[in-house]
């Protein structure tokens, strides 16, 4: 599976009923050969207008959050667990998430980063634990698979609950740190 076919295959994608709202497939954006990953939940309103993942308020944030540790939005590859919008921005539903997820998969072996951020409850339970709490797990390194896996509070957390950002930014200066151990090995 290449780059383009994989892309191809998602943009007609139609294996869940997210294909008959949708008006734009989000497969992410970036660098196709990143170090380091972002994975999300979902697309909301913002992201299926555009076709871009985190571009509304909690894509601001994220977007922030990467240039302060050094690094630009194209160096990095930002995606989530369902590419295309659950109404309502609801969390999409088990069938839809595992669905979905083998883009995921394929978007992670062909670019295969070093780092992989898990931004909120879907993305850490799809990716790392399907019986953990964010609140629980995060901030803790995770080495599966040759990949190190970072589960994190969800940008848009913290703009509901303030108290969120101090852990959110700690989480990042680890990423920080272990991206620059990772390039001096
Ligand atoms: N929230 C997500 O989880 N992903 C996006 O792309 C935007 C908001």
């Amino acid at each position: 599976m290449d780059w383009d076919s994989l892309k191809k295959q998602c943009y007609n994608c139609h294996k869940c009923s997210l294909a008959q709202k949708r008006n734009n497939v989000v497969f992410g954006e970036g660098n196709p050969k990143a170090k380091l990953m972002f994975v999300g939940e979902g697309p909301g309103a913002d992201e299926d207008s555009t076709g871009r993942p985190f571009v509304g308020r909690a894509g601001q944030l994220l977007t922030k959050a990467i240039e302060a540790i050094g690094l630009k939005r194209e160096d990095v590859y930002i995606a989530n667990v369902v590419k295309c919008r659950p109404p309502g921005n609801r969390v999409p539903a088990p069938d839809e998430a595992e669905t979905c997820i083998q883009y995921l998969r394929n978007q992670v072996l062909l670019i295969k980063p070093k780092i992989i951020v898990c931004l909120g409850a879907t993305a850490m339970k799809y990716i790392i634990d399907s019986q953990a709490q964010i609140s629980k797990v995060r901030g803790e390194w995770i080495e599966r698979k040759g990949y190190w896996l970072m589960p994190t509070f969800h940008p848009a957390a913290l703009l509901r609950d303030e108290s969120k950002k101090i852990p959110f930014w700690e989480d990042f200066k680890k990423v920080r740190e272990k991206l620059e151990l990772l390039d001096s090995e």
